[in-house]
């Protein structure tokens, strides 16, 4: 008998048997060759994770010149530069590193440097010509992000000064003539003769091995995907051969309650037969619980992955053979006569689920499961609305001023947003200080508030706190909520939960709560993770916001502002009050500088009402305005399920503050 036990299975496929491997000469000749090349292949070709190392290897990190690739998603960030230092065995944050918003681990020796789209945005405003990086790759632009789209437009410009500077647009589908069509226009305007060949930018195809997918559709639609989908995961564990299982859910919430269901029905499984290992993927999870769906299941388990749409394209899981599709992703909405931005449960396109089914075939021949009928997938629109034409405004416009971009209806767009879009987003800023009557960027409130890596009206609370004299509670306040993960540790005890924080709970609201919760923490020293699991906190989330909170404060003393706080000195009694005017009510006037235009009314039967009466929101259970007497509120956070939109982070107002702080804003609105 061959003794197979000591044999230790290869960490990682060797990257020479990726799909890219075969192209890769051809790729960098094309690069040298072109200011922009376009690099098309299917979801696990080799494109982020080699191209980079394959540019690095040819040169183009000499003096001291960085590699930059963007990705639409924090997550997919995280992972792959995780994936890649492993591969060039280095730590993280050494030759490859990534940043992303309050988070930047590279330093001096880093080389590849992978980081949100968003964030070489905001780069750009420091360093206008991109100058560090002698490569930006735009990953995943077929997702059509908002901020990949702008970067592209962004990029375009650079172009003309940065001859040199090497761009690639690399997509999972096939939309690459249109990328290569917005960077060749250019040329035509130009007036430019030279031959094609010589100027513009070429398209370089990957052709992976893509094995065929075995589609299943319902015969008739199911009410409750989730349930099916727990159904359709044992079905196949009792009748398909191995196989890991991937399966499109649309949230956190989603995938919490599909894995205790899983979790539920395990003992069913005969006594002698493989068990099933049921993982989650979404944006929130910490780096350690992302790593896991990476890892081989224990023997005799069959991986459950439930994932966001993250899994569709931007990051790659190896041994999935089957997919359960639920037919629906979350995506931002933006309802211009509210103002106010959901992540709303929509059918996915065409595309999307195309893309979805092709994650069952990358190794061997696999089998997708759309919970929903073929006349379903019929119907659906064949690509998803590009996230420009669907979002908030505001920052974007905020930030193509600051880098001196005035006419923003002029600026190039791969897709232009509607005027609506553009005209709402104007007045926000306008009504927020930022822009004066000509539309100019004020000084210095408008300026900071775009370098500051805040949403426009959160750092409006933040840059008026001095002069609501509570600066130091609205970092605080502006840490706390800008945490991804969840500030409390979700537990089977519900009550205890309930009862712990109760304990924090603060009549005005989430924000004066928060505020609460981080001051204790600082108080009980900071580094105690049996403090906070004894009050059910998340201490890895609290961590983070002394973290970010110092970041903040950094900006602040950046832009000169006097912060002059010493943390030490936090009273015990956390909510203050001092002065003439109590403390909290400082801090929820201040909130209202900033939120004025998400204010809602408590109507009879406890629901709200925004201002305009168009649209009716409810306390989300995890606020601690659920169940509760108020009348005015503003809030900070909508999350949408199903069929009711949720507001979390809710503050008590006064209504007469509404017109004190956003009078122009009303009076726009209303006329
Ligand atoms: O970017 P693209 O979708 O073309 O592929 P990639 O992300 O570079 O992935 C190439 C290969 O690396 C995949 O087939 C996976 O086997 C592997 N990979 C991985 O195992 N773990 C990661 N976090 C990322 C990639
Ligand atoms: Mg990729």
């Amino acid at each position: 008998m061959a003794d197979t036990d000591s044999f230790i299975p290869a960490l990682h496929r060797p990257s020479s048997l990726l799909p890219i491997a075969s192209h890769r000469d051809a790729l960098l000749y094309t690069i040298e060759n072109n200011p922009v090349t376009i690099v098309v292949g299917q979801t696990g070709s080799g494109k982020t994770t080699q191209l980079p190392q394959y540019l690095e290897r040819a040169g183009y990190c000499n003096d001291n010149k960085v590699i930059a690739v963007t990705q639409p998603r924090r997550v997919a960030v995280t992972t792959v530069a995780k994936r890649v230092a492993e591969e060039v065995s280095c730590e993280v944050g050494q030759k490859v590193g990534y940043s992303i918003r309050f988070e930047d681990v590279t330093s001096a020796a880093t080389k590849i440097k992978f980081l949100t789209d968003g964030l070489l945005l905001r780069e750009a405003l420091v360093d206008p010509l991109l100058s560090r990086y002698s490569v930006i790759m735009v990953d995943e632009a077929h997702e059509r992000s908002l901020s990949s789209d702008i970067l592209l437009g962004v990029l375009k410009k650079i172009r003309k000064r940065r001859p040199e500077l090497r761009i690639i647009v690399s997509s999972a589908t096939l939309q690459a003539e249109d990328f290569l069509n917005f960077f060749k226009d250019e040329e035509a305007q130009d007036g430019d003769h030279a031959s094609q060949e010589e100027q513009n930018g070429r398209i370089v195809s990957i052709e992976g091995r893509a094995f065929p997918v075995d589609m299943h559709f319902l015969s008739e639609p199911c009410e409750e995907y989730l349930e099916r989908a727990v159904k359709t995961i044992f079905d196949i564990h009792t009748s398909e051969p191995v196989g890991d299982v991937l399966v499109f859910l649309t949230g956190r919430d989603e995938i919490e309650t599909a894995i205790e269901m899983v979790a539920d029905r395990l003992p069913s499984l005969p006594k002698d037969a493989d068990s099933i290992l049921p993982l989650p993927l979404y944006a929130g999870l910490s780096t350690e619980q992302q790593m896991y769906v990476f890892e081989s299941a224990p023997e005799n388990h069959r991986k459950i992955i439930f994932a966001t749409n993250i899994a569709e394209a931007s990051v790659t899981i190896d041994g999935i053979v089957y997919v359960v599709d639920s037919g629906f992703v979350k995506l931002r909405a933006f309802n211009p006569n509210t103002g106010i931005e959901t992540l709303t449960p929509t059918p996915v396109s065409k595309a999307s689920a195309t893309q979805r089914a092709g994650r069952a075939g990358r190794t061997k021949p696999g089998k997708c499961y759309r919970l929903y009928t073929e006349s379903a997938f019929d119907s659906l629109e064949e690509a998803t609305v590009p996230e420009i034409q669907r979002s908030n405004l505001a920052p974007t416009i905020l930030q193509l001023k600051a880098l001196g971009i005035d006419n923003i209806a002029r600026f190039d767009f791969l897709t232009p947003p509607p005027a609506e879009l553009i005209v709402r987003a104007l007045e926000l800023l306008y009504s927020l200080g930022a822009l004066d009557d000509y539309a100019k960027l004020t000084k210095p409130l408008g300026t900071r508030m775009a370098e500051i890596a805040l949403e426009p009206m959160l750092a409006t609370c933040l840059l008026n706190s001095p002069s609501f004299n509570c600066l130091s509670e609205m970092l605080t306040i502006a840490a706390m909520t800008s945490l991804q993960g969840n500030v409390w540790f979700s537990h089977d005890n519900k009550k205890a939960e309930e009862s712990a924080r109760r304990k924090f709970a603060v009549e005005e609201g989430d924000h004066l709560t928060l505020l609460n919760v981080y001051q204790a923490f600082v108080t009980a020293g900071c580094k105690d993770a049996k403090w906070c699991q004894q009050h059910y906190l998340n201490f890895k989330s609290m961590t983070r916001a002394v973290s970010i909170r110092n970041q903040l404060k950094r900006y602040l003393e950046r832009f000169g502002i006097d912060v002059g706080e010493s943390l030490s000195a936090t009273p015990s009694d956390p909510v203050l009050r001092v002065g003439g005017m109590p403390k909290p009510e400082s801090i929820r006037r201040c909130l209202t500088s900033g939120y004025f235009s998400h204010a809602a009314r408590m109507a009879p039967d406890g629901s709200f009402m925004t201002v305009d009466g168009g649209t009716v929101l409810h306390a989300h259970p995890s606020s601690l305005m659920f169940n509760r007497k108020a009348d005015w509120v503003i809030f900070t956070e909508v999350m949408e399920t199903g069929e009711k939109t949720f507001i979390r982070d809710v503050t008590k107002i006064e209504k007469s503050w509404l017109m004190e702080y956003g009078k122009d804003f009303y009076r726009v609105k209303g006329n």
